[in-house]
């Protein structure tokens, strides 16, 4: 089962599952923030009927339900989640009612309908602003600067502590630095209901001509070249390394009963590196305007990923070209 199943990572993961062969992914999603057309999408490129429950995990009746259906799901991968840094400043509340809610559920059906198996959404949000880097698992969680990682660092802790008393169920966290792009085949990818607040998708914006231009928040941060720095990591490497915790979990019988592991690809990009790589590779030169800091901005974070190479067997597969180029190609598509 995979809970917000038609969103960015959770898409991208029903079309990962499906393409190795192994696992027959069920999605759930109440389509409050994705979009139901995803589903058609999802069938045209992997070729199969997938099944979808229209439906809020954060209500418990219905939720349960699909289990009563299904009979047995071996695994859940938890996506269905606001992820908003700057709405869940505005409307903190929902955040921690929807994001803490629906986990809530979640694990309370791990163990009533015997799931073997739960992979958790979390975010390198958690680590704060930190004083090395790069950031491995033994970083300590930093004070949470918005209510979203706040849902993430709680989420992260029920998991813990439900895991000491229910150890038939194993749990993972994956801790995902800064996900972009879309399907290399360019016929899905992210679709933001609302304006994007995330680079990549507002220079996607930008280049198509539905935004003037796109500011630079922030040129005097003390980083090589004053701009922010990221781990940009592609939507489908993200993707992949879900597969590879189901498998690592299913092999392994000795793997810890709770996990955490990073997930990025290693190298840090500034904002204006990122600019240069989009003129680059597009050939559109974007309309860029140099601004002020943005709130809450850390000035630079990237993961140590040796974890997940040694534990998951997993590495990226693709670069910033072909998260930048997929991107592009599906910003095109979408706007056809
Ligand atoms: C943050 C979180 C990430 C979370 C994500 C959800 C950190 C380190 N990362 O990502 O875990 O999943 O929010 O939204 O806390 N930028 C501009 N101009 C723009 C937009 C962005 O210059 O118009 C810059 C930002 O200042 C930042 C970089 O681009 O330096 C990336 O920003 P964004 O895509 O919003 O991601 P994060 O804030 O890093």
């Amino acid at each position: 089962m995979v809970t917000g199943g038609l969103g960015y990572i959770g898409s991208q993961t029903i079309l990962e599952l499906i393409r190795s062969g192994e696992y027959e992914p069920i999605a759930v999603d109440s389509c409050v923030r994705s979009n139901p057309e995803t589903l058609g999408r999802l069938e045209a490129i992997s070729g199969r009927k997938i099944k979808h429950y229209l439906t809020d995990i954060c209500d418990k009746e219905n939720f349960f339900r699909i289990f009563e259906e299904e009979k047995n799901i071996a695994a859940i991968i938890h996506f269905a989640a606001f992820k908003s840094v700057p709405e869940s400043v505005e409307i903190p509340l929902e955040y921690y009612r929807n994001n803490l809610g629906s986990l809530e559920n979640v694990l309370e059906a791990c163990t009533k309908y015997s799931v073997k198996q739960l992979i958790f959404s979390s975010s390198c949000s958690i680590y704060g602003d930190v004083e090395k880097l790069p950031v491995d698992e033994s970083t300590p969680v930093g004070t949470p600067f918005c209510p979203y990682a706040h849902t993430k660092q709680i989420g992260e802790q029920m998991l813990r502590f439900y895991a000491d008393i229910h150890p038939e169920t194993k749990y993972i966290a994956l801790r995902y630095f800064n996900p972009i792009g879309a399907d290399m085949s360019g016929k899905t990818g992210e679709e933001p209901k609302d304006a994007p607040n995330n680079l990549l998708p507002i220079m996607t914006q930008v280049a198509s001509g539905q935004r003037e231009c796109l500011s630079v928040f922030g040129t005097d941060y003390d980083t090589r070249d004053g701009s922010c720095i990221r781990d940009y990591i592609h939507v489908a490497d993200i993707a992949d390394a879900h597969v590879k915790a189901l498998q690592y979990l299913e092999k392994e019988p000795n793997a810890p009963v709770f996990d955490a592991i990073n997930l990025g690809s290693g190298n840090g990009v500034s904002v204006l590196e990122m600019i240069e790589a989009f003129d680059r590779i597009t050939g559109v030169k974007l309309n860029v305007k140099r601004t002020g800091r943005r709130a809450g901005d850390v000035p630079a974070i990237y993961s140590n990923s040796t974890k997940a190479h040694t534990l998951l067997g997993w590495h990226c597969r693709h670069n910033l070209d072909d998260m930048i180029s997929s991107a592009w190609k599906w910003e095109q598509e979408r706007i056809r």
